[in-house]
């Protein structure tokens, strides 16, 4: 695992967006596999600029998003279909067709599931899939659990995971109960991970995911085995890591 220590937040986001410029500038038609959360915001902004200046070319780029909420329509503002949108798709020259996320909208989640997964299978992998953490040490939606879930599936979210994301909603009673992710292995198939994580609150989970013992416990621990995975972190966050 290779890790880049930035001096904070903005640093953190150049670095991490120039590691995806670089794979677009070397395979154009590369798949990219995306993130929500607050972490990817500035490093999205990065992206926009290099396309803006005409550095970066997003026609031939297919992207797949990590998850979406269940039950949460496309012009929900907090679905992620809508962030992903407002922060890079509406601002770059990415074919619409080419932009995959889980339907939240649809209840049958088995089915959902299913075709998000095997349409990942169609598309010759993932070339680099960018990945935030949770503070419990979620990755996609993956929640700690005993057993690491191979595909895309539906979960339920933790308590955790619904106080520390209910900051973007009215209240906590409307942040939806369920989603659809990636499974850990449709992340691991990916050929390279990108992992970026910020601030002083996930110090002790960039620790365990990442120089702990691997567990379905912190669902970030089996990036351990991934034999191409790079993390950007700002000091803050890497202010627990053993020397
Ligand atoms: C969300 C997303 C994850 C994200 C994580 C961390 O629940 N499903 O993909 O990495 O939380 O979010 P943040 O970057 O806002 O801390």
């Amino acid at each position: 695992m290779k890790i880049y220590k930035t001096k904070d937040y903005d640093e953190m986001s150049r670095k991490a967006a120039n590691i995806i410029a670089a794979q677009i500038i070397l395979k154009p038609d590369s798949t990219l596999g995306l993130a929500t959360g607050s972490t990817p915001i500035g490093l999205y902004k990065c992206l926009v600029e290099g396309y803006e200046k005409g550095d970066l070319d997003f026609s031939q780029i297919t992207t797949v998003n990590l998850d979406e909420y269940k039950g949460l329509p496309r012009e929900n503002d907090q679905s992620y279909y809508y962030f992903m949108h407002e922060n890079l798709f509406h601002h770059v020259n990415v074919k619409p067709e080419n932009v995959h996320l889980p339907d939240g909208t649809r209840e049958d989640s088995e089915a959902e599931c299913a075709g998000y997964e095997a349409l990942i299978r169609s598309l010759n992998g993932v070339d680099i899939q960018l990945l935030g953490l949770g503070h419990n040490g979620h990755i996609g939606f993956n929640e700690p659990s005993d057993q690491f879930e191979k595909e895309t599936h539906c979960v339920t979210l933790t308590e955790r995971t619904i106080e520390a994301n209910k900051r973007f909603f009215a209240s906590a009673d409307e942040v939806p109960r369920q989603a659809y992710t990636m499974g850990i292995g449709t992340i691991m198939r990916a050929k390279k991970i990108l992992v970026v994580v910020s601030g002083e609150d996930k110090a002790d989970i960039v620790s365990k995911a990442f120089f702990g013992p691997v567990t379905p416990e912190v669902p970030a621990s089996i990036l351990q085995m991934h034999p191409d995975v790079t993390l950007v972190a700002d000091a803050a966050a890497l202010s627990k890591i053993p020397d």
